[in-house]
């Protein structure tokens, strides 16, 4: 198994691109399945995500070109094939059931394997299926398989009882080929959403509200190709933002937007860091000691649960006590354990972690547990004395395009050794 070795690292400076946001990627990825006609996806990160989505459309029947270095997708046109049931990469891919709702839109048929659940949570689709029944789908689950038919699609009102950013990604990508008007309430007004529809409004859907809770889809017979390029990653942007900030640097985040970041900017200014809308991204800098912050995870516009163990590093070096709560998912603590190895004082009280701010960590071996809390060991090890070894880097892989080269470019030392 490869690890990273992590040096410490004082004040992090210069300036690094963001790449394509990979939670844009995958419905976007899934919405191409909704034409017959070329497609092209532009500033595609070659996630390992994104590779399994795209060999899950080659055994949906997709014929593709995705060129890794110019980071582009050039489709052919697709034979559909809705029977996903023995798929391997929607094995290995929660989102590949994303494609559920792209297939009952134009094949009126789809049937896949029930999404793993995965580290941070049980990871349900009640919501998912909630509304395709409401559409007008029969929806059988059994044997870890999941079938879905429709003589045809009806649009109608749904109202998500929590505003699941699958579920209503999912929803979209089946009431866009419903016959008549779609009302979804309670929907998720996560940027990658907002993505989402500026790609299916591009392909003729015709959809408002979307970056609201109430989005209005009226269903369209066919939809064409179009030309689309994903947006920034703010995740990403996120992790580099807090890296820099952690340092004590002086950092541009190149093509990220401020407005995707406002809970994480506004809570990074609260720690006494400093945080300009430059020309060509965010200009971040920190001089004076950090101070402690208490945060709470919510849908957008909260702040996002997939920044909390990234900034959880940061409060594990802010002098003075933060409160922590994540009210998204069920199980997202798992780096704690880690950050204490690393002489992290933190303690779980259920949904919260009490986060006592250290003088220093210390360099440790870890191991990433999963995608996010791999990103924050990655943070930590920068601040710590000494040198942190990372194992388990597929789940950083995941989802960062190349993380631990953009850290070394902003004058991070971080090597890659096989074991
Ligand atoms: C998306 O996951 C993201 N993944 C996650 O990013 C992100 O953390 C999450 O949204 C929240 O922002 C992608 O976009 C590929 P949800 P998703 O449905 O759609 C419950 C990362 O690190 N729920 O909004 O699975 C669920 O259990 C990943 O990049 C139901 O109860 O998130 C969870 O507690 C991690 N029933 C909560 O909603 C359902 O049918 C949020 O889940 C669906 C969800």
């Amino acid at each position: 198994m490869d690890k990273y070795v992590v040096h410490h690292a004082d004040s992090l400076s210069g300036s690094v691109s963001v790449s394509g946001s990979k939670n844009a990627a995958l419905p976007i990825l899934a919405a191409v399945l909704l034409t017959q006609e070329p497609c092209t996806i532009t500033n595609l990160p070659p996630l390992s995500d994104v590779k399994s989505m795209l060999c899950l459309l080659q055994e949906a029947g997709l014929a593709y070109q995705y060129d890794e270095t110019k980071e582009t997708l050039q489709t052919n046109g697709w034979k559909c094939n809705f029977d996903l049931s023995q798929s391997q990469a929607a094995g290995k891919l929660r989102a590949s059931f994303l494609v559920a709702g792209a297939l009952l839109g134009t094949c009126k048929e789809a049937v896949l394997p029930m999404p793993g659940g995965c580290p941070i949570g049980s990871r349900p689709i009640d919501l998912h299926l909630k509304g395709f029944r409401k559409l007008g789908a029969k929806v059988d689950v059994s044997g870890g398989i999941v079938t879905l038919r429709a003589k045809e699609l009806k649009g109608t009102a749904i109202y998500l009882d929590f505003p699941s950013v699958g579920a209503t990604e999912n929803i979209l990508l089946a009431a866009v080929s419903a016959k008549g008007k779609t009302v979804l309430e309670n929907a998720a007004a996560e940027p990658e959403i907002v993505d989402l529809v500026r790609f299916l409004r591009k392909m003729g859907a015709h959809i408002s509200g979307e970056g609201t809770a109430t989005i209005t889809i009226e269903g369209k017979s066919a939809l064409c190709g179009a030309v689309h390029q994903i947006m920034p990653d703010r995740i990403e942007a996120g992790t580099l933002l807090i890296a820099g900030a952690i340092t004590g640097g002086d950092i541009l985040i190149k093509g990220a937007s401020v407005e995707d970041l406002g809970p994480v900017i506004a809570k990074l200014r609260e720690c006494n860091v400093k945080i300009e809308e430059a020309a060509e991204g965010i200009h971040l800098t920190r001089k004076g000691r950090l101070r402690p912050v208490d945060l709470k995870t919510m849908p957008h516009p909260g702040f996002p649960t997939d920044l909390q163990a990234p900034f959880m590093s940061l409060l594990a070096v802010a002098k003075g006590t933060s409160v922590v709560t994540e009210t998204v998912f069920e199980n997202r603590f798992l780096h704690v354990g880690e950050l204490r190895r690393m002489g992290a004082d933190i303690r779980i009280d259920s949904r919260s972690a009490v986060v006592e701010g250290v003088e220093e960590m210390k360099g440790a071996k870890v191991e990433a547990t999963d995608l996010r809390a791999g990103a924050a060991l990655m943070l930590a090890a920068l601040a710590a004395k000494g040198d942190t070894e990372i194992g388990d880097l597929g789940h950083i892989r995941r989802g960062y395009d190349h993380l631990e080269e953009k850290l070394c470019q902003l004058g991070a030392k971080i090597e890659k050794t096989e074991e």
